[in-house]
């Protein structure tokens, strides 16, 4: 087993602790322009964050999730979370008197991204998502005005902040030496990609509900250098900490002998 591997299983045990169920029955008020903008774009994020197929569905998904048990537990685990997301979604939908989404042109074109690339590249494109979404529920957070729906966001946020966190040990066991350059590249340009399909799609929400111009593109921006950053700064961290270690167990057999 990946030392990381068995580091995020505790986690992914841990957090299912200590969640507390919006109250989704709190008296509810609130002006129609945002209530119906809310109402759509939760309803197509309630299909996008776990209400469609809720595992990995690459082409050699089964061969990436039978490569160690613990591979498939971590990742089974990842996914468990994801299906919660979609099921508070619900819960806002409902609040909202929203018409629940079960397909569109974009969420059948992802899938096919998805299946047709690699595991690797699928996790690659879900991290991106992750990272996007991270602002786009922050965005709804501060500006939704509803109790429940804001403690939604920030059960959302607190298990998508430990998926990338989860992201970035797995990429670091991957590439030992961080990424170099073309890889930093390649990186940013998919971020901004499925930055850019987000806004075609929730932009307009996201500005009836009260958001600035400007501001979801700089937390965007922030987020993906946040992430490439922490990449580059838990490889270093860990090639330290293999060279302490390799000199600990060297001084040790020295001493036994
Ligand atoms: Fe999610
Ligand atoms: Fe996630």
């Amino acid at each position: 087993m990946k030392p990381h591997q068995q580091k995020w299983i505790r986690h992914f045990e841990n957090n299912r602790l200590n969640r507390r169920e919006p109250e989704w029955d709190l008296p509810f008020a609130m002006e129609e322009k945002k209530r119906r903008a809310l109402a759509w774009s939760l309803a197509e994020y309630q299909l996008g964050d776990g209400g469609g197929p809720c595992c990995l569905i690459a082409r050699d998904a089964d061969a990436y999730r039978a490569s160690s048990d613990s591979t498939q537990r971590v990742t089974d685990m990842w996914f468990r979370e994801e299906a919660e997301h979609s099921r508070l979604l619900s819960g806002a939908v409902t609040r909202l008197s929203g018409t629940f989404v079960t397909d569109t042109f974009a969420f059948r074109q992802f899938q096919r991204v998805r299946r047709f690339m690699g595991a690797q590249f699928e996790m690659l494109v879900l991290l991106q998502v992750e990272i996007i979404s991270t602002v786009y529920y922050r965005i709804i957070r501060k500006h939704c005005d509803d109790k429940p729906i804001a403690d939604m966001c920030g059960l959302i946020l607190r298990d998508e902040t430990g998926h990338i966190s989860y992201h970035r040990d797995r990429l670091c066991a991957d590439h030992p030496r961080g990424w170099n350059a073309i890889q930093r590249a390649w990186f940013y340009f998919l971020g901004y990609a499925c930055a850019v399909v987000l806004w075609l799609g929730h932009g307009r929400a996201l500005r009836d509900i009260g958001m600035r111009n400007g501001d979801f593109f700089a937390q965007v921006h922030r987020g993906l250098r946040g992430f490439v950053r922490s990449v580059g700064r838990r490889a270093r961290r860990w090639r330290i900490e293999a060279v302490i270690a390799e000199k600990g167990n060297s001084c040790a057999t020295a001493h036994s002998c």
